[in-house]
């Protein structure tokens, strides 16, 4: 099983046991002085002990003032080196390699974070943050620049790790857009033709060899196409990565994508492509003779064995999946594929929540970032404990309480686990989502939960079960504001019941009220492609409040979702705030103005969710300890849903 997976490979000097590779994924876990953390260093050890076969880090920053986020990891300062050292010693007791990722932000700096302008190729306007106008770099600060970048890779060496990765991909960041003829509009020798595009690139190639020597392994990682109209392609690439290598290169990292505007294709969410890049780093592969690794949406053994058996790729990289399960590699070399942690690509825990600042988490792994502290270890006291609602919450909380020996029971009031998940994972683009609920139902059983469906957990069962502790997991319901006239209507339905099947999904005209994600999804649902000649086009409005759409949607999914509802001709009214719900429509006021729309068979609501818990008061005094996690305190993603049960599990 997996034969070429776990195969070795070199790349140049290094030898790494298996063709497992971690990317670099910016957990936002570092040091504000670029150092590595404990946290940072307990992360990449535990995926070194789950059997991966090298690590490249997160992005390290080559000059404290050209930053990008407030705890950019760092190789700028002989300082730092002592904690990367840490950090290799951590990989090495495990028998993976480590590799820093090498990156300047350039034009993406943020001028309050790093204390100066951004600087790039040319001042082409910024597509960082607040889209600041970088200065352009003259001739001798790109020498200054070059050297920065040989002195990072010289502390990587010094700091005893195995390689370093040049961030050359998605058109960004300092050499991204040095290579990028949108943003290089330079004349002098850095510009112009593609050998002037490359030469920044190719002098800290050198310069970083006259430090470290022929040996030590530098791989540079490459969108193999920019995916965008005017952006690098396929070709081009296959000709700068030849330039590469003649120029000592010893591996290529094939991604896609430009950041930001293709970002879909960067961190592409659920329901793109798997290995989405793989015709790309096949090209590369047949114009180059060092390994070329593949990177984006491998997210199961099965998929990374595909793309290595059919010639691809000579090592894969499975960023999101080993984020999500660190021990990946070993369970799959055991067959252990149902315990697997799926990575379901839904982006909010890592890549969506170190957008906004915060530190990479994730909704199937809420210990992925913080090892240490939320390592499962056995209870002082196994205790009785009941778990009311078999949602990710419920599953969650089940299973770790359960893996740390406590005697747990898990009633589901439907006839089926999953709860809001079995709606959310309808739509399309959305089925991965199943994948957490499969994973955990498969969980519980094996940690020894009881699992009873059709189940509702009431005062009654409370006195006869006599747990010690109770857990309220029992979610949300779909909110039914009493204050519109016409809500009672039998025309009237929730997205929730839409998803379920209600005969709605078969009407030629409805109205959506609320564009948030799960209205979005459920007009995503309804609207038929426009290219499907099998059936006449259901007409589909929806309705938002607010002026844009699907605001709580990660960035990358809602991109997608919003160019398909475009493409499907869905009717969007924005700043509508509904007034009267009619037989055949709804009346709703835009700009002080009212308007209608008539003639719809149905008027669905997706307008949010109100907990449901009527449990935690009726049993508070029978029952020593009671906990209400998830949807059932207050509504909001899954995400907060299976970070709460892991905290409350882990308590008890
Ligand atoms: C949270 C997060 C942070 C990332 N940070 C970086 C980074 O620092 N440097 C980089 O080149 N790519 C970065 N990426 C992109 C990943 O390396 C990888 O290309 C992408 O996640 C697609 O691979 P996957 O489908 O295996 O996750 C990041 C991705 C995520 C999810």
């Amino acid at each position: 099983m997996f034969k070429h997976l776990f195969s070795p490979i070199r790349i140049g000097s290094m030898e790494l046991r298996n063709r497992i590779v971690l990317p670099p994924m910016t957990t936002s876990c570092g040091a504000m002085d670029g150092t590595v953390t404990e946290r940072l260093r307990d992360y990449y050890e535990a995926r070194a002990r789950g059997g991966v076969g090298l690590i490249i880090t997160e992005a390290a920053g080559v000059h404290p003032q050209r930053k990008y986020g407030l705890f950019p990891l760092s190789l700028d300062s002989d300082a730092q080196i002592p904690s990367w050292s840490e950090l290799a010693k951590a990989v090495h007791a495990h028998g993976a390699k480590v590799a820093a990722q090498i990156f300047d932000p350039g034009p993406e700096s943020i001028a309050m974070l790093s204390g100066r302008q951004p600087e790039a190729p040319s001042a082409v306007v910024g597509r960082g943050l607040f889209r600041e106008v970088p200065r352009e770099l003259t001739t001798g600060e790109i020498e200054a620049v070059v050297d920065e970048f040989a002195e990072a890779i010289r502390r990587a060496k010094e700091a005893g790790l195995d390689a370093v990765e040049i961030h050359a991909a998605h058109g960004y960041a300092l050499v991204g857009s040095f290579l990028s003829p949108f943003f290089n509009k330079r004349t002098d020798s850095y510009g112009g033709s593609l050998e002037g595009r490359l030469k920044f690139l190719l002098d800290i190639l050198q310069a970083a060899r006259d430090r470290v020597g022929r040996d030590f392994p530098i791989i540079v990682r490459l969108a193999g196409d920019e995916r965008r109209t005017g952006g690098r392609t396929l070709q081009e690439s296959q000709i700068i990565a030849r330039i590469l290598v003649e120029a000592g290169v010893d591996a290529l990292e094939v991604s896609g994508g430009t950041v930001p505007t293709v970002m879909w294709a960067v961190v592409a969410p659920c329901g793109t492509p798997l290995a989405l890049n793989a015709p790309f780093a096949e090209a590369i592969k047949q114009v180059v003779d060092v390994p070329v690794i593949c990177v984006g949406r491998i997210n199961t053994p099965g998929i990374a064995e595909f793309v290595l058996e059919t010639g691809k790729a000579d090592l894969v990289s499975m960023g999101r999946a080993l984020h999500a399960d660190p021990d990946l590699p070993n369970k799959a070399a055991a067959g252990r594929l149902e315990d697997i942690a799926p990575c379901v690509a839904c982006n909010t825990g890592c890549i969506g929540t170190v957008v906004q600042g915060g530190q990479a988490t994730c909704i199937v792994n809420p210990a992925a970032g913080k090892e240490r502290e939320m390592a499962i270890v056995p209870a002082a006291r196994p205790k009785r404990v009941l778990v009311a609602g078999g949602g990710p919450a419920g599953l969650e909380a089940a299973r770790v309480a359960a893996l740390r020996g406590h005697q747990v029971t898990l009633c589901e009031k439907e006839g089926k686990l999953g709860g809001q998940v079995n709606l959310a994972s309808v739509p399309p683009f959305m089925q991965e989502l199943a994948q957490l609920i499969k994973y955990l139902a498969i969980q519980v059983r094996k940690a020894g939960v009881k699992v009873e469906l059709g189940k509702e957990v009431t005062p009654e069962l409370v006195d006869e079960i006599k747990p010690d502790v109770v857990i309220v997991a029992s979610g949300a319901r779909p909110t039914v504001p009493q204050d519109i006239p016409g809500i009672d209507k039998d025309s009237v339905v929730t997205a929730h019941e839409v998803l379920a099947g209600h005969k709605a999904s078969m009407a030629r005209k409805v109205v959506i009220v609320g564009g948030g994600m799960v209205g979005c999804e459920t007009a995503d649902f309804l609207a038929l492609p426009s290219d499907n000649f099998a059936a006449a086009p259901t007409d589909v409005t929806l309705l938002e409040m607010r002026d844009d759409l699907a605001l709580d949607c990660v960035a990358e999914t809602r991109f997608l979702l919003l160019g398909r509802l475009t493409e499907k001709r869905v009717r969007v009214v924005l700043q509508a705030e509904v007034k009267e719900i009619l037989d055949d429509g709804v009346v709703f006021t835009r700009e002080g103005r009212e308007e209608s729309i008539r003639g719809a068979e149905y008027v669905i609501l997706a307008l949010g969710a109100k907990p449901v818990d009527n449990l935690s008061t009726e049993i508070r005094d029978k029952v020593p300890e009671v906990h209400v996690i998830g949807d059932a305190g207050q509504a909001r993603k899954i995400l907060d849903a299976t970070a709460e049960a892991a905290r409350v599990a882990r308590m008890i």
